[in-house]
């Protein structure tokens, strides 16, 4: 592939998260897709248009772009992802949807053209810039004078409990310390000001940021501890996790769905999911 400035987060979305996250991807759409469809409401893609999707992943709002923007318009997915990319081009050679391209790209540094696109995207991608300052300015060369970045981040830990509570018991079982918030991860972008003067420093002169809280839906059709193991191997307490014994494993599986049968949408079904708070920022920046 070419240059790359975060080979931690590529060996990270290529060997840990990417496999997971393609065998999970009913279940993790089911959840994200709301935040999703808020911010592409915002986006408001029109026909013709041309847009990047940072961070596609399996290419889901891909291809709701290319359906938006129509045959005359186009959509670039980029993503660090093989394995998600593959899973994107084959959704997207199964679809009716308009044209759509997808590369192997770094979006901190790749050359992505200069003022080639009408609207640059993202859900819940733009987060793991090892430098944001510089992804971010990378991602407004590549915008039009009058074209708009739109995208969604997940708000703090304590606004998404259906993602900390798990981490956060995972840590503590194996001893580990929490990792600092602002660095590349999914609550890397949770403070809204810090956002805001990060994409002004880039060239973005107007910048609005949108909360938008609500349940999210996991685990439908899973047990707990299924649905907390695939939590697990994507969290940041993976590698102590599977080096545990079998036994050792069950155990904290056990303990921490303990922790979320309060959670459950319907007491009576352990496979129908659990409902718990969510929050996100719907960004929308113009330079
Ligand atoms: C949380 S997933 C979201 C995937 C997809 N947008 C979705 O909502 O289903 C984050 C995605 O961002 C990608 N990503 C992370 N850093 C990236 C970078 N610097 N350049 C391009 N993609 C990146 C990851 O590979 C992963 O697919």
């Amino acid at each position: 592939m070419a240059v790359v400035a975060n080979a931690e987060q590529e060996r990270f979305w290529n060997e840990v998260a990417g496999p997971v996250w393609v065998a999970n991807e009913v279940e993790l759409e089911d959840h994200t897709r709301p935040f999703g469809d808020a911010a592409l409401r915002v986006a408001d893609p029109l026909d013709g248009e041309a847009v990047l999707d940072v961070g596609c992943g399996c290419g889901s709002t891909t291809l709701a772009l290319a359906h938006a923007v129509g045959g005359r318009g186009s959509v670039l997915g980029i993503d660090l992802s093989g394995p998600m990319l593959a899973r994107a081009e084959q959704r997207a050679s199964a679809s009716a949807a308009g044209r759509t391209e997808f590369r192997r790209l770094d979006a901190q540094v790749a050359d992505l053209g200069a003022a080639a696109f009408d609207l640059v995207f993202s859900r819940f991608g733009v987060m793991f810039f090892a430098d944001p300052a510089a992804g971010f300015a990378n991602l407004r060369r590549a915008l039009r004078a009058q074209g708009r970045l739109v995208f969604c981040c997940w708000q703090g830990s304590s606004a998404n409990p259906w993602m900390s509570l798990v981490n956060r018991a995972a840590l503590q079982e194996f001893d580990l310390p929490v990792p600092p918030p602002e660095g590349p991860g999914p609550f890397a972008l949770a403070d809204a000001a810090r956002t805001t003067a990060l994409l002004q420093s880039a060239g973005f002169g107007t910048v609005e940021a949108h909360s938008d809280a609500r349940q999210v839906h996991l685990g439908r059709g899973q047990s707990l501890e299924d649905w907390v193991h695939g939590r697990l191997l994507m969290g940041p307490a993976r590698q102590p996790y599977l080096d545990a014994p079998p036994e050792h494993q069950r155990e904290v599986l056990a303990t921490i769905a303990g922790q979320l049968v309060g959670f459950l949408a319907d007491p009576e079904d352990p496979e129908g999911g659990l409902m718990m708070d969510g929050a996100a920022w719907v960004v929308h920046a113009r330079p």
